[in-house]
């Protein structure tokens, strides 16, 4: 476990996020022997909840998604649950007394909530005189919605929490095979030396899920993918793929090396939008072997409005990295809901061997998968067994995790929670990085709004709009749409 006890203070303690990801990465942690003895739960929500409702709410919510329960009564009896609403400043009473003669402690507290919400929790927990040094804030995205409201939360934030304090959270960062590309890139030789244009072609990012938006309108409408993949998940992979080596393995040479990245991706403005950048919408159609409705049609409380006709469901990008190592390589990068699969991956194409000696020899491919089985697989040509005529084909070399490795893979935010405690940032975002990422993205979304174009759409079940073909196509190049093993 670590060293000293921990209160961990989850802002939206009885939402989604809560109930999906943060408990249960918090009873793995529990049962798995890393949490202190006496670290507690502090979740905080408008619902009038004591301890023993939450207790009986994870109970029942939380309990049967997990496989195994080892531990589970010692874990349910961690958690706590008090009343607060950031708009009433005697609510904070309650989690005081909680807090109160508990100072020597790690004081995390952990924004599972809108950020519109950040500043005014911020104010409020140190008006109640909840900020103790040893406290730390956790920003969930979306951080803001554009540059100028993400500078806005982070002032904010900032005047409260100095920056080594706060830990802006992306959760891709915590996904096993993303920190293994670090391990790949930076601790074999062979790699590195044709990590770059010369050899490269190009690089491909998707990241494409076959659910839909079913009861998430109210956040949807205002996001879309652009804002709720791209700006964060997709550029960080980016980042991490196209970063220098870092000097050291630690928190601000990580982050200077990928923040210079953002600061190199060449803008993308005006009717240059239109050519590098594609959005769709879906409509009706088909996933996991049933029929669903388009976005438009998806049963919610809010009714769709005129945002809901613009707001793309995917959305493509073609990205240039202006440096040395990258000129003229682009990054293609994809994500979209409701997409024939679910299927994360980082595909580096390399270029055709300089001189052809065999026909048909195609490229090497570096593919990085991160869902749904985790591995690397590079293609390689090979020569088919037989007398005759030599005949190439392409073969992978594979390597699965779950093969290699026999231990269970964590869910990203069991990492993450856990390096929160222990005061590691490496895997978090600085506020350069965001608002670099946001600087990028600003424009792309400026000239979406102002065209008066809508989302192509697809149905649903379907590999994205035509533009996102045609987007690799006009260069001859295709997105990758293999299975692997
Ligand atoms: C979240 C997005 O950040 O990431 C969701 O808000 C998306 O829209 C999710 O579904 C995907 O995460 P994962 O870990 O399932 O790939």
């Amino acid at each position: 476990g670590t060293a000293r006890p921990a209160d961990l203070i989850i802002f939206g303690g009885t939402g989604d996020l809560a109930m999906r990801k943060l408990l249960p990465a918090l009873y793995h942690s529990h049962r798995d022997g890393r949490l202190h003895a006496d670290s507690r739960v502090i979740a905080l929500s408008r619902g009038g909840l004591d301890d023993a409702d939450y207790r009986g709410k994870v109970d029942a919510e939380v309990r049967p998604a997990l496989s195994g329960g080892e531990g589970w009564d010692g874990f349910l009896r961690r958690l706590h649950h008090r009343t607060v609403d950031i708009a009433a400043p005697e609510g904070w009473q309650g989690v005081a007394g909680l807090l109160d003669g508990h100072e020597d402690r790690d004081r995390i507290f952990y924004l599972a909530s809108p950020p519109m919400t950040f500043g005014a929790f911020c104010r409020g927990a140190r008006e109640a005189g909840l900020v103790t040094p040893l406290s730390r804030v956790v920003l969930e995205k979306p951080l803001g919605r554009d540059l100028a409201s993400a500078q806005a939360i982070n002032d904010e934030v900032g005047a409260i929490f100095d920056e080594s304090q706060i830990f802006r959270i992306d959760h891709y960062l915590g996904k096993e095979t993303v920190q293994n590309l670090l391990v790949l890139r930076f601790a074999n030789a062979f790699l590195e030396p044709i990590w770059n244009s010369l050899w490269i072609d190009h690089v491909q990012i998707t990241v494409a899920e076959t659910v839909g938006t079913p009861g998430r309108r109210g956040y949807y409408d205002q996001a879309g993918a652009l804002r709720d993949m791209v700006q964060n998940h997709l550029l960080q992979l980016l980042c991490l793929v196209a970063m220098e080596p870092p000097s050291r393995n630690d928190r601000e040479a990580v982050r200077d090396e990928k923040v210079k990245v953002l600061q190199s991706l060449r803008p993308i403005v005006g009717s240059e939008v239109d050519r590098f950048t594609v959005r769709g919408q879906y409509t009706a159609g088909r996933a996991d072997g049933a029929e669903v409705p388009g976005y438009l049609d998806e049963p919610d409380k809010n009714q769709p409005t005129a945002e809901s006709l613009r707001v793309e469901t995917f959305a493509a990008v073609r990205a240039e990295v202006r440096n040395w190592r990258w000129a003229g390589v682009p990054f293609y990068l994809r994500s979209g809901k409701r997409l024939p699969a679910r299927r994360s991956e980082i595909v580096v194409q390399f270029k055709d061997v300089p001189h052809a000696i065999f026909p048909g020899a195609s490229p090497n491919r570096l593919v990085l998968r991160l869902q749904p089985s985790e591995g690397i697989h590079l293609r390689l040509m090979a020569k088919e067994p037989g007398a005759g005529e030599v005949v190439l084909r392409p073969v992978p070399l594979s390597l699965s995790f779950a093969d290699t490795f026999s231990a269970r893979v964590p869910d990203a935010y069991e990492r993450l929670l856990m390096d929160v405690m222990s005061g590691n940032p490496t895997l978090f975002m600085r506020r350069d990085e965001v608002e670099a990422a946001w600087r990028w993205i600003d424009p792309i979304m400026d000239h979406w709004n102002g065209s008066g174009m809508l989302p192509e759409p697809y149905p649903a079940g379907t590999a994205g709009p035509a533009g996102a073909h045609e987007l690799l196509a006009r260069s001859d190049r295709a997105w990758h749409e293999e299975d692997l093993p």
